[in-house]
């Protein structure tokens, strides 16, 4: 927990009025000409240079000059399936040549071949590759984010991962928001009482555990064609529910099945993918107030339709946005990239797209104290190579973060 007094911010975005029903321009908080305090760790002040009184910063505290670029808190990346091992690049090639996702999971590949390569790697080895994931994730201004198990489809095994997951967490100074995934079938559970006997499993084991063991804040599920169906869904996210889990939905990714409307119904804290959803879907996310995370690198990688950010937004959504980190549809840490495509693709302004990877990301965490800074938030910041917080989505595909902190310590 470290001191760090920031000073010569020429553009700093607060985001320290937290109504989500204001326009995203006001929500930004922007202030010019400004420094922010960080106090062991916690954000004091962050606001315009004349009102603070500098004499407050202890001679020992750490200074950066920001030489008049612009501030912003740490990046929030609500969606990552950061645990597996094991490549699929020969599958990007076959299928930038034309074959479909869904054609490479029916003949085993896809999920099935990460699930083999992360089964067969030991624990060490999956905490190292997640280290430089987080390594690079940092690197584009990310300082807090989620993370999935999936990639064993055993129950034993999906505990496993989120037992790495506790061990990355020791490792590291982002801030990591674990969530059990029900992420397909095992193949030797695809169908029949095989089928049912696993469904009751997850709900009665896995779920149990997991919640027990304090090794998840959320269950998610993914509910499509090749994965689990409808009935299944709102099964395994009652038994989270019942568990204290908070809920989360793959939902509406390639064909409609009602997942995001159950996710509505049933209180979830957010919705994922959204490519096919419908206008009475959209109505249901926004009076229930679910987080909708949108994932512009499946849709890129994938081609598939651009998830409709606008009419989210025109609804009265709440629209987040994450890199679905994962090595089959979405490869990428790279958020910022993610605010670039909303903006270029997806109908969302610069400051809808800031909010989507701060407050709302951070709400899609149930963290109240990250994505703002504004007293007793937590002191994530980033010092952009920038003038102009405008120009993060539009300068895409590369890292414009010169300095990030994390609980006030420069990393
Ligand atoms: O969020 N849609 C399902 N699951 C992941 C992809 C997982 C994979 O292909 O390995 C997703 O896009
Ligand atoms: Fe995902």
């Amino acid at each position: 927990m470290s001191d760090l007094f920031v000073e010569n911010i020429g553009e700093l975005l607060t985001f320290a009025a937290a109504d989500h029903r204001a326009p995203a321009e006001q929500r930004l908080g922007v202030v010019r000409d400004a420094v922010a305090w960080i106090e062991r760790g916690v954000v004091r002040y962050a606001g315009a240079r004349a009102d603070f009184d500098a004499t407050r910063v202890p001679k020992s505290a750490a200074r950066i000059d920001a030489r008049g670029r612009l501030v912003t808190p740490g990046l929030v990346d609500p969606h990552t399936h950061l645990v597996f091992a094991g490549s699929r690049a020969g599958e990007f090639d076959l299928r930038v040549r034309g074959a479909t996702y869904a054609e490479i999971q029916r003949q085993g590949g896809g999920i099935h071949s990460t699930v083999k390569a992360t089964n067969a790697a030991s624990d060490d080895g999956l905490v190292e590759l997640a280290l430089e994931r987080l390594g690079r994730s940092l690197s584009f201004g990310t300082t807090a984010l989620e993370a999935k198990s999936g990639y064993a489809l055993t129950i034993d095994g999906e505990l496993r991962l989120l037992n790495v997951i506790a061990q990355i967490r020791k490792r590291v100074r982002q801030a990591i928001s674990p969530t059990l995934l029900a992420h397909v079938l095992p193949k030797d559970a695809s169908a029949g009482t095989a089928r049912a006997d696993y469904v009751k499993r997850f709900c009665d084991e896995a779920i149990a555990r997991a919640s027990t063991g304090k090794l998840a804040d959320c269950v998610d599920v993914y509910c499509d064609e090749g994965a689990f169906t409808l009935a299944e869904t709102r099964a395994i996210l009652e038994a989270g529910k019942r568990h204290g889990l908070a809920l989360r939905v793959h939902a509406e990714q390639f064909t409609h099945t009602g997942a995001s409307r159950l996710a509505a119904e049933l209180g979830a804290r957010s919705v994922e993918h959204l490519e096919a959803i419908t206008d009475d879907d959209r109505k249901a996310l926004a009076a229930a107030g679910t987080i909708c995370t949108l994932l512009p690198g499946a849709a890129l990688t994938l081609r598939l339709p651009w998830p409709d950010a606008h009419r989210l937004l025109a609804a009265g959504c709440r629209v987040a946005l994450g890199t679905d980190l994962n090595p089959g549809s979405s490869l990428s840490e790279n958020l910022p990239l993610m605010m670039s495509l909303a903006c270029m693709q997806m109908g969302m302004s610069a400051a809808q797209a800031w909010c989507g990877v701060t407050l709302e990301a951070a709400a899609a965490l149930g963290r109240a104290d990250l994505g703002r800074l504004a007293p007793d938030a937590r002191g994530d910041l980033v010092v952009w190579n920038a003038d102009d917080h405008r120009e993060v989505p539009q300068h895409f595909g590369v890292s414009l973060a010169a300095h990030v902190a994390i609980g006030g310590e420069l990393l």
